[in-house]
């Protein structure tokens, strides 16, 4: 079911952060931004979502969005002129909103993609299903492609709802607190530190001591110490990418 875009806004009830998605099926959305704090923001209208379905534009009787591959190969391919009319409809509302096409040829999306993409006023963000989308489309309407790894899913809709929740749950009033985001894996370059909670002692194994020492300086060392090994152990590609971004910041500040 479509949820309904909230009011336009003005100066005291700005728009919220606004996502319009094209998708073959409506009925995926909103589906896991429905629940939690993701579904409570958008209850509290800190953001909005719009679903618009792609059939709805197609000339044909049948609703046929899809066409063989030029040049032969398996599948099949949405048609140009039925993707184009679709986003075309959100233009208006478009405010300067990017446009996204999932995709696994896309850049693989970061945390830091998302933070300039929350930083926004909101995605209109299309998903392929078939073989995928007409080059056309993408090229003319100038569309960003993002990915969400290297594997391949059946339809762009899984892949849309974790972009949109990665971005919600950084809009202002979303979480509850500040904390909740700074200290979080990618946030400072490399993955987090591993967490534990009560009991002190489960199954033979003990919380690390320091964590229950209440030294604040030895516990923020450990952590650091930890989110070091974890990363080179387990990314060497960004523990690489976070020792030449120091590097480069101790430089500047020689
Ligand atoms: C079966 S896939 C198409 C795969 C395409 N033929 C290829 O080989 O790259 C159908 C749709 O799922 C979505 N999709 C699949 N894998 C994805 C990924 N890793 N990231 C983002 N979207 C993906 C895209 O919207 C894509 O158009």
């Amino acid at each position: 079911m479509s949820d309904k875009l909230a009011d336009k806004g003005s100066e005291k009830d700005p728009k919220p952060w606004t996502v319009s998605v094209l998708t073959l099926f409506p009925e995926a959305f909103p589906g896991v931004l429905d629940v939690s704090v993701i579904g409570s923001a958008k209850k509290n209208h800190l953001w909005a979502l719009e679903t618009i379905d792609i059939r709805d534009f197609s000339a044909n009787k049948h609703r046929t969005v899809d066409g063989p591959p030029a040049g032969g190969g398996p599948g099949m391919v949405i048609k140009p002129d039925v993707a184009a009319k679709a986003i075309d409809s959100t233009l208006s509302s478009q405010d300067g909103r990017p446009l996204i096409y999932l995709s696994p040829r896309g850049a693989p999306l970061t945390q830091k993609r998302v933070r300039e993409l929350a930083a926004g006023s909101g995605l209109i963000v299309f998903c392929g299903r078939f073989e995928g989308l007409d080059q056309r489309v993408i090229e003319a309407r100038d569309i960003e492609e993002i990915s969400l790894g290297d594997f391949v899913l059946a339809g762009g809709e899984a892949a849309a709802q974790a972009l949109i929740e990665a971005c919600v749950r950084l809009l202002p009033g979303v979480l509850g607190s500040h904390e909740s985001t700074v200290e979080e894996s990618f946030e400072n370059g490399l993955l987090e530190y591993p967490l534990y909670t009560k009991p002190a002692k489960w199954d033979g194994r003990d919380i690390p001591p320091v964590l229950l020492s209440g030294n604040h300086k030895a516990i923020a060392a450990w952590k650091q110490a930890q989110s070091e090994e974890i990363t080179k152990a387990r990314r060497p590609d960004l523990w690489e990418k976070s020792r030449s971004a120091k590097k480069e910041t101790d430089h500047e500040r020689d």
